[in-house]
């Protein structure tokens, strides 16, 4: 397939091109069930957050509703098309940008990653691990779902739990004492609920 080429070295059109195409497995039509438990829990309490790779996830507008000031950024204009009407009339920010380029203006109280991470080549995960050690405040909370694909070939990569472990380490990450347990994707695979605190 063609398309452009990014600076994280994955081909933004592709993603263009499976929205386009309605090749979506990675969709749940619903917001994350984990998502959903957080919210619920008051683990995540509303502040700035931001939602990578957001695609057309539900979530950001429950985030919005909830009362985050939710920042979106996508490269792929379909999604961004998408959450701009999700988001209509809420206060969110819908950015079309190169996660790899994003430079946002003052730093986040949370980050939702969501079938982002997974949807990176390996070999670009340092760099995004590292920015976003750099969106988060200090106290700050990566909130995310550690795909379990068992593939290698992906997207969607497999997010073992030891190389999260290596990738999100101290001194920058702190992890939770008490890991939750898997969550079944409808595309058949298991997401690890995980809430990071950056150091
Ligand atoms: C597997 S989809 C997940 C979408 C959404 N989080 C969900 O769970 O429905 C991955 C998303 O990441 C976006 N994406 C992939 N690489 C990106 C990059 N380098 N910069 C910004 N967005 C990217 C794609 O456009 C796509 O919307």
């Amino acid at each position: 397939m063609s398309g452009t080429v990014s600076t994280s070295g994955t081909i933004a059109l592709d993603w263009e091109a499976r929205f386009a195409a309605g090749t979506t497995p990675w969709e749940r039509g619903a917001v994350h069930p984990a998502l959903a438990a957080w919210l619920a829990a008051g683990t995540l309490s509303p502040g700035r957050i931001l939602v990578p790779g957001a695609g057309r996830g539900a979530e950001p507008l429950a985030l919005a509703r909830a009362g985050f000031a939710v920042s979106v950024v996508d490269v792929a204009p379909r999604s961004v098309a998408f959450q701009r009407e999700a988001l209509a009339g809420t206060a969110a920010e819908v950015v079309e940008a190169d996660l790899f380029a994003y430079a946002p203006a003052a730093p986040f109280d949370a980050i939702y990653d969501q079938t982002c991470l997974c949807a990176l080549p390996p070999a670009t995960w340092s760099r995004y691990a590292a920015r976003l050690a750099g969106w988060l405040r200090p106290g700050g909370v990566l909130a995310v779902l550690f795909m379990q694909s068992g593939k290698h070939d992906g997207p969607p990569f497999h997010c073992a739990e030891p190389a999260m472990r290596a990738l999100f380490a101290a001194p920058a990450w702190a992890w939770p004492d008490t890991p939750a347990p898997p969550i079944p994707h409808p595309a058949g695979f298991t997401e690890l609920p995980v809430l990071l605190r950056r150091i």
